[in-house]
């Protein structure tokens, strides 16, 4: 009797199997339109990634294209990147992005679900063990604040500040110009510190700006914005200046 019934419903179960072949990306967590939907919105308007990565058309052109990861990265390799990039790659300038832990998990899930990576190439790949591999941190990079600044600023804010990095046109706001004399002698360094640490959108600011808060020591972040004092070769408002009051 059991024979019997399973002789009946295997051939529907193949069909089955075959009719959703076709049109589901397999073995992927799926993900609901309106989902999707909320990650768009949340790299568009929320998120600091997109000022970096290119999204198709989209994007900044300093770091690949999120568009696509899916189909080069494990799912594995993305959450480790996303979660705590210096760990998965010593010395990258990706900046680990505060956000709630259930943002971070649809926004991994996001990132994975093209899955060609799991259906095609990247399976053989991982299967021989061979998932590329972050480059060894050479040497760790000099944190001096103009090396800081040199590496992980200038790509958006210009190498002396003027606003006009090479990544500056992709970006839907100007990065501000730091050596702007006018502009930032109204600016209290501690406006400055909050932006680094906080990035963009906490202040009202473009999101493309990230927040180094999470990534960069308090001394490091203290020391760019004296750099910046440099580059435009003022100071905050007076009442904003120790012993100024
Ligand atoms: C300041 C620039 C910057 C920001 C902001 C940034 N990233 Fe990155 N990210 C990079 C760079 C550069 C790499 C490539 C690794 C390297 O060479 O350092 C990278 C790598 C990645 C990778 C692996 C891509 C691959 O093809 O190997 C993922 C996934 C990723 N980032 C996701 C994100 C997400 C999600 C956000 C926003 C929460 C974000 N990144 C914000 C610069 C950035
Ligand atoms: C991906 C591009 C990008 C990177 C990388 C970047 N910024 Fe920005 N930054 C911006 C944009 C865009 C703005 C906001 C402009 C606006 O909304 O007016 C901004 C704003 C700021 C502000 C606010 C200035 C003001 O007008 O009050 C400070 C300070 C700042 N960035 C410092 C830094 C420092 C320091 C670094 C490196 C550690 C850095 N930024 C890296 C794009 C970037």
């Amino acid at each position: 009797m059991a024979m019997v019934t399973l002789m009946m419903t295997r051939p529907a179960t193949i069909a089955l199997c075959v009719l959703l072949g076709g049109a589901l990306p397999a073995q992927n967590t799926p993900l609901s339109a309106f989902s999707a939907a909320k990650v768009q919105t949340l790299l568009q308007d929320r998120l600091p990634c997109l000022g970096c990565h290119q999204f198709g058309d989209a994007g900044g052109r300093i770091a690949p294209d999120l568009a696509t990861v899916g189909t080069r990265r494990s799912r594995d390799y993305i959450a480790r990147m996303v979660r705590d990039p210096q760990s998965a790659m010593p010395g990258t300038i990706m900046p680990k992005t505060p956000m709630p832990e259930s943002q971070r998990d649809l926004i991994i899930t996001f990132l994975a679900r093209q899955g060609a990576f799991a259906q095609s190439e990247g399976r053989r790949d991982s299967a021989r063990g061979e998932e590329p591999q972050p480059p060894p941190a050479a040497t760790s990079p000099e944190r001096s604040p103009a090396a800081l600044y040199a590496r992980n600023c200038a790509p958006c804010h210009g190498a002396k500040g003027a606003g006009d990095g090479p990544n500056a046109r992709f970006l839907p706001r100007r990065p501000s110009a730091h050596s702007n004399r006018t502009a930032m002698s109204q600016r209290p360094d501690d406006t400055l510190f909050d932006a680094i640490a906080a990035g963009g959108y906490i202040l009202g600011k473009s999101n493309r700006m990230p927040a180094f808060g999470q990534t960069l020591s308090t001394i490091e972040m203290r020391g760019l914005v004296r750099y910046i004092r440099e580059l435009c070769s003022c100071e905050g408002p007076a009442w904003s200046r120790d012993g100024a009051r």
